[in-house]
This record gives structure tokens, C-alpha cells and sequence, in this order.
């Protein structure tokens, strides 16, 4: 736990004093944490989540609001399992941002 703890200390402080760095750190930190179960959920939310309403913001929505409103609005949209493991790791990954 230290150990972890150390590292941490050690990766922020290395972020700390470098801001060109830390930048390009950011970057790619959100490149990776959209995984491309994700990034399948967003084309999806973006064509078959609009077609009755207008898009909603995600980030409207509190985790448990979404936890509601999501299981009936699949359903709505007629989606595949598949999809919705996409649509749920999109909706849920990015109010976890
Ligand atoms: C078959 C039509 C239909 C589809 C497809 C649909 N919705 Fe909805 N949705 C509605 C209706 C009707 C409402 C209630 C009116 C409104 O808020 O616009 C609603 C409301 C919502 C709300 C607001 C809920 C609230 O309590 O304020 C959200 C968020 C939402 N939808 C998300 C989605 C998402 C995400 C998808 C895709 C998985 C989706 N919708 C697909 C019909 C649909």
C-alpha cells in the first residue's frame, strides 16, 4: 500500500513540474479510458438515441437518475444485447469521468 501510495506521489509530482508533460499525459489518458466498447456505445447514443427527442446531454443525468432512465429507453430503441452493454459502458463511463 506504501509502495502504491509512492507512486502516486512520485507520478504527481513528476506531472507537477513538467507542464508540457502533463498535457500529453492528459491527452493520451483520454484517448485510452474510452474503450472501444465505448466508443461503439457513443455512435450508437449519437444515431439511435435521438430519434424521438433531441440529444441528451449525458451529464444532465445523475448515475442513479441514468440507472432508471436507461433500461426503458434501450428498450425503446429496439437495442441488440450487444448494443446495450455499448450504449451502458458509454453512458456510464462518461458520467464516471
Ligand atoms: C421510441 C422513442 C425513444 C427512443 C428511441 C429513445 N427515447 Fe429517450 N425518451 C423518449 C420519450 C418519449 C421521453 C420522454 C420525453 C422527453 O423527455 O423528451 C424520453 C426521455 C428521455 C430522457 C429524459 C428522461 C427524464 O426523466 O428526464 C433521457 C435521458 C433519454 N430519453 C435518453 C435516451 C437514450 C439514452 C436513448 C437511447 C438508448 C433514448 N432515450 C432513446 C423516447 C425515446
Amino acid at each position: 500500500m506504501k509502495y502504491i501510495f509512492g507512486s502516486f506521489t512520485l507520478i504527481a509530482f513528476i506531472i507537477a513540474c513538467s507542464p508540457k508533460t502533463s498535457t500529453e499525459v492528459v491527452t493520451e489518458m483520454e484517448e485510452v479510458s474510452m474503450t472501444a466498447e465505448m466508443s461503439s456505445g457513443k455512435s450508437l447514443y449519437e444515431s439511435r438515441c435521438i430519434k424521438c427527442h433531441g440529444y441528451k446531454e449525458i451529464k444532465n443525468y445523475s448515475r442513479a437518475q441514468w440507472e432508471k432512465i436507461l433500461p426503458a429507453m434501450m428498450e425503446k430503441a429496439q437495442l441488440a444485447e450487444e448494443e446495450k452493454k455499448q450504449v451502458h459502458a458509454y453512458v456510464f463511463g462518461t458520467i464516471n469521468e
